[in-house]
């Protein structure tokens, strides 16, 4: 943790949180949103790891103003905690980037019995982003750019490449987390994830709509190296083995250089100063799934995530009617 107490905010540059900036896409987003000049605190739910990104970034650049600050999404207690954490530095927020995403392997739960890729994926952020929000807010009526974004992915759309492998993504609000290891389909619930990110995206630009805060959701393209897919399956691993040349030759597979430049434009761009409820993929804006579109399954589903992480009344941000 660090402190840093100061009333004059002005005195700040612009500051940015970003969840899973200790690997992959996110610690390339953290190192080129430091790059424009923002503070950037990297909330990683390793010490270890956190620091060595700390410590890496400013390698690249010794002026870069990073820090790591302990956040494991898998842990509403760890969530409070990080909130608390900030809260003490007295900084103000500017962008929240709700970056870090995993896909196991096999049926995990976190810390609060969630299972785990909804659990870190959607719930983790969804608490996040509304114990922040005071601190966004109090931005934005500074008349501030005052961003939230949210790495969702492709693969939430049965229709893209990868989206149409396997059982079609679908939040079933009488059934949205799965709770039998034996059903597990670790492919399914990961698309899953990342349709309730685009979902939860939607439905926050709407209620924030007229506050001076934005909220917009991406994806970073296909990048295999990563270290999302670190805990796949053998069989999945060797299927991948076999495309990937393939996917290669074809242009989809982006490089982690692409993928943070897609997050850090989502967070900064100038031109997309204002603009609120939209996807991109890449660096083009998109339209999403059908389903992400629909509001009776984003307000149902919001309802749902905040009973499941017990919001606070004080927290709740009403639905638009
Ligand atoms: N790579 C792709 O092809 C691709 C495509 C579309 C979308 N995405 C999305 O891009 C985002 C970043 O993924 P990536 O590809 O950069 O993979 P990555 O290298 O594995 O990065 C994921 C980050 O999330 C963090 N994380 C995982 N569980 C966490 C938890 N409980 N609490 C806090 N942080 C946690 C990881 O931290 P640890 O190091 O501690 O595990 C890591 O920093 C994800 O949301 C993913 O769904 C990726």
């Amino acid at each position: 943790m660090f402190t840093d107490n100061q009333d004059d905010t002005s005195k700040h540059s612009r500051v940015c949180i970003i969840t899973g900036a200790n690997s992959g896409i996110g610690l390339e987003a953290a190192k080129q949103i430091s790059d424009k000049g923002y503070e950037v605190i990297l909330a990683c739910r390793s010490e270890s790891r956190g620091k060595k990104a700390e410590n890496d970034i400013k390698d690249l650049n010794p002026s870069a103003n990073v820090k790591f600050m302990k956040l494991d999404l898998g842990s509403l207690d760890s969530i409070r905690h990080f909130v608390d954490d900030f809260h003490a530095t007295g900084k103000p927020l500017h962008v929240l980037c709700n970056n870090a995403g995993l896909e196991t392997s096999g049926y995990q739960q976190t810390e609060d019995g969630f299972e785990m890729t909804l659990g870190v994926n959607h719930l983790g952020h969804f608490l996040l982003t509304h114990l922040l929000l005071e601190d966004l807010k109090k931005t934005a009526e500074r008349g501030e750019d005052v961003r939230i974004v949210v790495t969702a992915s492709e693969v939430h759309n049965p229709k893209s490449p990868g989206g149409d492998r396997g059982v079609p993504a679908h939040i079933d609000l009488d059934n949205v987390m799965v709770t039998d290891p034996d059903s597990y389909d670790s492919w399914l619930t990961y698309k899953n994830s990342k349709l309730a990110n685009v979902l939860f995206t939607y439905e926050l630009a709407r209620r924030l709509k007229d506050s001076g805060i934005t909220a917009n959701c991406l994806c970073p393209g296909f990048i295999p190296e990563t270290g999302l897919l670190r805990d796949i399956s053998m069989m999945r691993r060797f299927a991948l083995y076999l495309v990937l040349p393939l996917l290669k030759w074809k242009g989809v597979v982006r490089t982690v250089k692409d993928g943070g430049e897609t997050v850090a434009m989502v967070a900064t761009d100038e031109k997309l100063k204002g603009v609120s409820g939209k996807y991109y993929v890449n660096t083009e804006e998109k339209e999403s799934s059908k389903e992400s579109y629909d509001k009776e399954i984003a307000i149902g589903f919001w309802k749902i995530s905040e009973n499941f992480v017990k919001l606070d009344e004080k927290y709740k941000i009403p639905a638009v009617m």
